[in-house]
């Protein structure tokens, strides 16, 4: 009887308290976007929100839509289909565990919900890339918000800093907030370190995942071949000039620092036999990558 109850102790012990532990987990789209809602940073950081609501962060179960339309495929085609050891055979089947797949890094938060989420988000996938708007607006609800970054991604060695506490807003200092909610503000270590967004931005296959993907793998070329070159800029450094918005390529002076050009040319006549002439040009032109990794990424 002792052995038991010191068993159930350290269980209880060793179960961590993250962040929205406190609360029971979401049971729909609306219940995980109010979990995470963040419309009260708005009335304070407002020029920070609207940079962040244009961003791909905001919106990151439909991007561009690509990514609508391929969680969309990986459901119909992937999960349902060809994972034929995956038991799904339809929708009902679905639990957090599969959509991990994508959502581990397009919606971190999916760990506070229960498989009645995934299945939702699944069926809306389908729904929205067949052109229901309802189903489009309602995956808008949820996305990589303040909450993911300055909460629950903002410390990664948990034996050594703890797990992210509840009501807490993480950044570069410490002290109170002014939040209803989130009251106090703690220093996390790595705001500034490119680490932060390497926790989605890729080293490669997902490993960890019973049945891996690949998406985004830039993290990986940038710790292997950008700073072994010498690089020394972090993510925020390249990103964060216009703030939260923190575009790619789609925003063209992001990618007007990505490429240089030296063009080198000159002018001759081709002479193939005489009185022919062909005007020729030889053009030699170089470009390099500037950016912190490879591009395109995934
Ligand atoms: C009532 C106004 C108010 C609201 C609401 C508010 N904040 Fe703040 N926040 C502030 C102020 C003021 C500071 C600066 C505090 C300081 O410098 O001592 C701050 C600081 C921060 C910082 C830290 C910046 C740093 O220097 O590292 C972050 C991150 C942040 N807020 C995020 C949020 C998020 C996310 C929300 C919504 C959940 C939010 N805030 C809601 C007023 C607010
Ligand atoms: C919680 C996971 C996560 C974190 C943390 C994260 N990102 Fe992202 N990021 C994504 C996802 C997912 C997308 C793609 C969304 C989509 O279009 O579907 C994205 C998109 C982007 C894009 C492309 C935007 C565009 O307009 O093409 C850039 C640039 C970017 N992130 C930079 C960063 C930087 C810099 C950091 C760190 C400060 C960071 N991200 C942190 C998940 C994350
Ligand atoms: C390791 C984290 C991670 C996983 C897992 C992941 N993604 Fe991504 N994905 C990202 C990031 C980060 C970006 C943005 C980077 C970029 O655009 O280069 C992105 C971008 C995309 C894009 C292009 C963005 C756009 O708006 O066009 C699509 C499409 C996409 N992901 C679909 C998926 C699907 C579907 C799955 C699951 C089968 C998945 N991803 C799994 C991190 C991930
Ligand atoms: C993809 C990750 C990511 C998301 C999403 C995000 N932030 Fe940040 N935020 C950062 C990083 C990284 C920094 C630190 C930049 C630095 O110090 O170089 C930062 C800095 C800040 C700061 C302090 C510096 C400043 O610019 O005033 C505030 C305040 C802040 N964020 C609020 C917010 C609010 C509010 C939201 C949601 C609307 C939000 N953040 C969403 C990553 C994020
Ligand atoms: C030296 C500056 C620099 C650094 C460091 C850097 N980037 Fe970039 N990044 C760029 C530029 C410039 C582009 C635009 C490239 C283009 O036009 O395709 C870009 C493009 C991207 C894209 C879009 C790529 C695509 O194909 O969709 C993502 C996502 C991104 N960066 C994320 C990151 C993350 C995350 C880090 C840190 C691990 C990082 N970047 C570090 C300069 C940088």
């Amino acid at each position: 009887m002792r052995v038991l109850k010191l068993i159930l102790a350290v269980l209880f012990i060793a179960v961590p308290l993250t962040a929205f532990a406190a609360e029971k987990k979401a049971n729909s789209i609306d219940d995980l976007a109010k979990m995470y809602d963040v419309s009260s940073c708005k009335t304070c950081h407002a020029k920070i929100f609207e940079e962040w609501e244009k961003s791909y962060h905001a919106t990151s179960l439909v991007g561009s839509p690509r990514t609508m339309a391929t969680i969309a495929s990986a459901v119909k085609d992937g999960m349902m289909k060809e994972w034929t050891k995956s038991g799904i055979k339809k929708i009902e089947d679905i639990k957090v565990e599969h959509m991990m797949s994508c959502l581990k890094c397009h919606l971190p938060q999916i760990k506070d919900a229960t498989d009645a989420v995934a299945q939702e988000i699944a069926k809306a996938a389908i729904d929205g890339a067949a052109g229901d708007e309802a189903a489009q607006a309602k995956l808008k609800k949820v996305g990589i918000n303040c909450l993911v970054c300055h909460n629950q991604k903002a410390l990664i060695h948990k034996w050594t800093d703890g797990e992210p506490e509840a009501n807490v807003i993480y950044g570069n200092k410490e002290g109170a907030h002014a939040d209803a909610k989130f009251k106090a503000m703690k220093k996390s270590p790595i705001m500034k370190e490119s680490i932060l967004c390497g926790q989605c931005h890729g080293l490669g296959p997902n490993f960890d995942l019973t049945e891996p993907t690949q998406c985004a793998t830039l993290y990986g070329s940038y710790l292997h071949a950008y700073v072994p070159a010498g690089g020394n800029k972090t993510c925020q450094e390249c990103h964060m000039d216009k703030g939260h918005f923190m575009p790619g390529y789609r925003d063209p002076d992001q990618a007007k620092k990505a490429v240089t050009v030296e063009v080198d040319s000159t002018g001759y006549y081709f002479l193939p036999k005489a009185g022919d002439s062909i005007p020729t040009a030889k053009v030699t032109v170089k470009m390099m990558n500037k950016a912190g990794h490879r591009i395109p990424d995934g």
